[in-house]
């Protein structure tokens, strides 16, 4: 035993570790409960009484010096790991971080929602898959119109056969079937905006894309005229394009609205002048608007007879293609860096 002892010494003084894990690996070996040191301590009970004193004593200092070699070690490396961190340069500048902006889209929505809320305008959402009736039915499209044809319209399928074409769903084609949705809900007087996206089975290209974004609008009260669409237009594009911005109606054609009219503003970049982006009409067409249809009205349980509504819409896109100056509707989808960080946000 004695001889065994003297072995594990020389093997113990020998031990040269290179890491902090060889440390621990020192103490599991020698010093833990089932190690070599604790090991012998067991044996010891077998040891005769003459020997006792002598490997007894021996033993101890094995344990105590395993014990005070493995505190050593074990100082001496974290003191050189703590040395190293303090190695670092502090004064490196921090990782760069890229900070985010809004998407012009998203600027374009937000100032165009501010405008009318600071004229005491609501703003609602509804759902991007729709049904026939809020898309087009309550809307007063005959079933035969073609915007419902599958060319504009991407269908859902629901998985069951349907009969007929009026059960169909299909994704949005237009902001409109929000204004059914809260007239259904709402008793007016009704003074509401509704942004969000709409789907149309277009082919992509700079000027036409098949997902874009739209804010709709809709007042209605009693004793509403073309005159309250007239001003509120007016309000809108002083405080969304200048000043002097000056407005035209050209009469148009919607389903859902009577009479109809395309609302061009004067161009804000020639101020009428001429230029390639009026295309030297010194007028841009900015949106589709008109006074609510009787029928629409009657088809959310509101008296048509008693109350009259003006109605908007136009395509954010559009405006930020003319805004900005953009050539390409693209852009917007692509979420190109380069793109995107040149729009700056007020809010
Ligand atoms: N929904 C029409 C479109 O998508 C725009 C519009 C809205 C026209 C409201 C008149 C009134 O083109």
């Amino acid at each position: 035993m004695k001889e065994r002892i003297d072995q594990i010494r020389r093997e113990i003084e020998n031990y040269q570790p290179e890491n902090k894990e060889q440390v621990e690996e020192f103490r599991i070996k020698y010093l833990s409960k089932k190690g070599i040191i604790p090991q012998l301590f067991t044996e010891f009970k077998n040891v005769p009484k003459e020997e006792r004193k002598e490997l007894g004593k021996l033993m101890n200092e094995l344990k105590n010096d395993a014990q005070q070699k493995f505190n050593d070690l074990k100082a001496s490396f974290e003191a050189a790991e703590k040395k190293d961190q303090q190695k670092q340069d502090l004064t490196l500048p921090a990782y760069f971080q890229e900070v985010g902006a809004r998407h012009p889209i998203n600027i374009l929505r937000n100032e165009i929602t501010e405008i009318f809320k600071s004229i005491g305008f609501q703003v609602n959402e509804g759902p991007e898959i729709e049904d026939d009736w809020h898309n087009f039915t309550a809307l007063n499209f005959p079933p035969e119109h073609p915007a419902r044809d599958m060319q504009d319209t991407f269908f859902v399928d629901s998985g069951s056969k349907v009969a007929k074409e009026s059960d169909q769903i299909a994704l949005r084609t237009h902001t409109s079937s929000v204004q059914i949705r809260v007239m259904e809900n709402q008793k007016p007087p009704i003074r509401s905006i509704f942004p969000g996206r709409v789907y149309r089975n277009e082919a992509i290209s700079a000027r036409a894309h098949c997902m874009f974004h739209q804010v709709e609008g809709l007042y209605v009260d009693k004793g509403v005229s073309f005159a309250d669409l007239k001003q509120t237009m007016l309000y809108f594009s002083k405080e969304m394009f200048g000043k002097d911005t000056r407005l035209r109606f050209r009469p148009s054609y919607f389903p859902f609205t009577e009479p109809s009219a395309e609302l061009d503003i004067s161009c804000f970049i020639c101020g009428g002048k001429g230029c390639n982006i009026c295309k030297y009409t010194g007028f841009v067409e900015i949106l589709g608007c008109g006074m609510v249809d009787p029928n629409v009205l009657e088809n959310c349980g509101i008296d048509s007879k008693k109350y009259a509504g003006f109605a908007f819409g136009m395509g954010i896109e559009r405006i930020g293609l003319l805004k900005y100056q953009i050539n390409d509707l693209r852009l917007f989808f692509e979420n190109d860096m380069r793109f995107l960080k040149q729009f700056e946000s007020a809010v």
